[in-house]
């Protein structure tokens, strides 16, 4: 399929079957899978309950899985991954996947080097590989990110390790938050912790909770962010520093939904620090490095 009918797909369901109720933000997008096929859908939204809606590539996602899948995970199993994506926005430059999306992509993607092309109402493009907007998508087993960190740092990421995860006190701190997280016996999910720094110089835990259904709970970081919201964001809880800590052997990075909450609450001048760990090793970095390009508050212009 010619790349021209792929955007063109996009732009269709993004003008045509988006359903951005709440945030009047259209998207849509096109999926090229390894069986031949094209799916192609918009965001929806709900006007009152705003965390109900799903993006765009999601939402091909989903109906993907559902018509031809299982959808395969990193490349094995399943019946189909996807191998191209477009994207389509009514927005003055072209956007890229939010991290929730960059997950959920980079997990059913046929490789790292899968393209994603964006167009919008403007005339520029822009081109990505999931790879590149998600360099430590957790490819290994138990989703370790140890191999991802060697291939990116040979192409130029910036991440650099540290003696331990006890002498970073963000993670140290992370450590001892770990210790009460909450699953439920079937989960697998590694017990982990966080601490956040905030602008005004306070820190703030986290730590994993799963409820049954797994939808209800949140992250070590997510907590942290709910627990440092407790002012205006404008005025107190800008984070600059995140310390993340998992049990166990398995290197885990925050995930693309974590990089995403914290883009939203970064200050607008300025990097944050990213520091993670496990029992055996740890790394620091950065939120733009970890999450390149992102979507959020200069797309939509808050
Ligand atoms: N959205 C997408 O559908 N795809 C993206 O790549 C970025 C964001 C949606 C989610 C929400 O409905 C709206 O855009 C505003 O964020």
């Amino acid at each position: 399929m010619n790349i021209d009918h792929l955007l063109q797909a996009a732009k269709d369901a993004g003008q045509h079957r988006a359903r951005p109720l709440a945030s009047n933000f259209k998207v849509g997008a096109a999926l090229e899978f390894t069986n031949g096929a094209i799916l192609s859908g918009g965001n929806t939204e709900d006007r009152g309950k705003t965390v109900v809606g799903a993006c765009a590539e999601r939402n091909v996602l989903a109906a993907a899985n559902n018509q031809m899948g299982p959808l395969s995970e990193y490349g094995i199993g399943g019946t189909v991954g996807w191998r191209r994506a477009a994207v389509w926005a009514n927005t003055p430059g072209p956007i890229t996947p939010c991290g929730i999306c960059r997950d959920y992509m980079a997990a059913t993607a046929v490789s790292p080097g899968a393209e994603v092309l964006s167009q919008c109402e403007g005339p520029s493009r822009s081109g990505f590989t999931i790879g590149e907007l998600l360099p430590l998508a957790g490819r290994g087993p138990g989703g370790d990110v140890k191999e991802e960190i060697e291939s990116w740092r040979l192409s130029g990421g910036r991440i650099t390790q540290l003696p331990s995860s006890a002498s970073d006190y963000l993670i140290a701190r992370a450590m001892g938050a770990a210790g009460r997280s909450y699953r439920p016996p079937f989960s697998n999910e590694p017990i982990s912790g966080a601490a956040l720094l905030t602008e005004n110089g306070q820190m703030h835990e986290g730590f994993l909770v799963i409820d049954a259904t797994t939808r209800l709970g949140g992250t070590a970081i997510s907590m942290a962010v709910r627990n440092a919201l407790v002012g205006p964001v404008e005025n107190t809880s800008r984070v600059v520093a995140v310390g993340l800590f998992t049990y166990g052997d398995v290197l885990r990075a925050p995930t693309g939904c974590d990089l995403q909450l914290l883009q939203e609450i970064r200050s607008k001048h300025g990097d944050v620090d990213v520091m993670f760990g496990c029992n055996t090793c740890a790394y620091k970095t950065t939120l733009d490095a970890l999450l390149p390009h992102p979507f959020g508050r200069n797309d939509l212009g808050y």
